[in-house]
């Protein structure tokens, strides 16, 4: 449910060729069927929804046709954080997830905690649901129980799967380990980009999941809460 899927649209693949060998590698790993979250940010501003739902359609039938017959390619967008976004949303000149309420949002590493939670209040107020982009990036969070007050006030998390696969002695990999084990996690998501440094990665963290976590809560986090966001249901 969050992936750089789409080619030529921003920093993800650069040709439908890559796209396709990105959904091979996803499909080895269980994956079939996704959200594709194309940037919407300064440096990404190109794309309107319609090219990004026509795209999904494509990729959709090719996969349908080399890949898997059911595979499913839904059409969302990662979401640079500004004042204007629920504005733009209401006015769909941007994505929500999947036709859903959930809004995929993403921040600046160093934002501070108050830019966060203003833009969980202004998503919340416009009855947007936001899923904030690999939570493990913002060092705002990492602090007391910020995770949980977002939580309260109506935030998602989502979290990359790569860093709760990585070394022990990583501080990321080890902070991600404990919110998890604590149950701060709603989604999990590649935020795949290429073939190269950057393609799905679910096998390691899944080791370390299967290990350490309840298996009810590892099928919440990779495919019953996606399923809602398809849905449009609330978690
Ligand atoms: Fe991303």
């Amino acid at each position: 449910m969050h992936c750089h899927i789409l080619p030529g649209l921003d920093d993800g693949p650069k040709s439908e060729q890559e796209s396709i060998q990105m959904l091979k590698l996803a499909k080895k790993q269980g994956i079939r069927g996704l959200i594709a979250t194309p940037h919407h940010s300064h440096s990404y501003r190109q794309a309107g929804p319609r090219q990004i739902e026509e795209l999904c359609r494509s990729l959709e039938k090719k996969a349908q046709a080399v890949i898997e017959p059911g595979f499913r390619i839904y059409p969302g967008q990662e979401i640079f954080y500004s004042e204007d976004v629920p504005e733009k949303l209401e006015k769909k000149e941007i994505l929500t997830m999947a036709g859903s309420q959930y809004v995929l949002t993403e921040f600046l590493p160093g934002a501070p905690y108050s830019a966060i939670e203003r833009a969980v209040r202004e998503l919340t107020h416009a009855q947007y649901t936001p899923i904030l982009a690999h939570v493990e990036r913002y060092q705002a969070l990492r602090e007391g129980d910020r995770i949980e007050e977002l939580a309260e006030f109506g935030a998602c998390m989502q979290m990359n799967y790569r860093p709760i696969g990585g070394k022990w002695y990583s501080e990321t990999t080890r902070w991600c380990r404990a919110v998890l084990k604590e149950g701060l996690i709603d989604f999990l998501g590649t935020d795949m980009h290429n073939t190269g440094t950057r393609q799905p990665e679910t096998l390691k963290a899944l080791v370390w999941m299967e290990k350490h976590l309840d298996n009810d809560y590892i099928q919440d986090i990779i495919y019953r809460n996606p399923g809602k966001i398809l849905k449009n249901e609330k978690l």
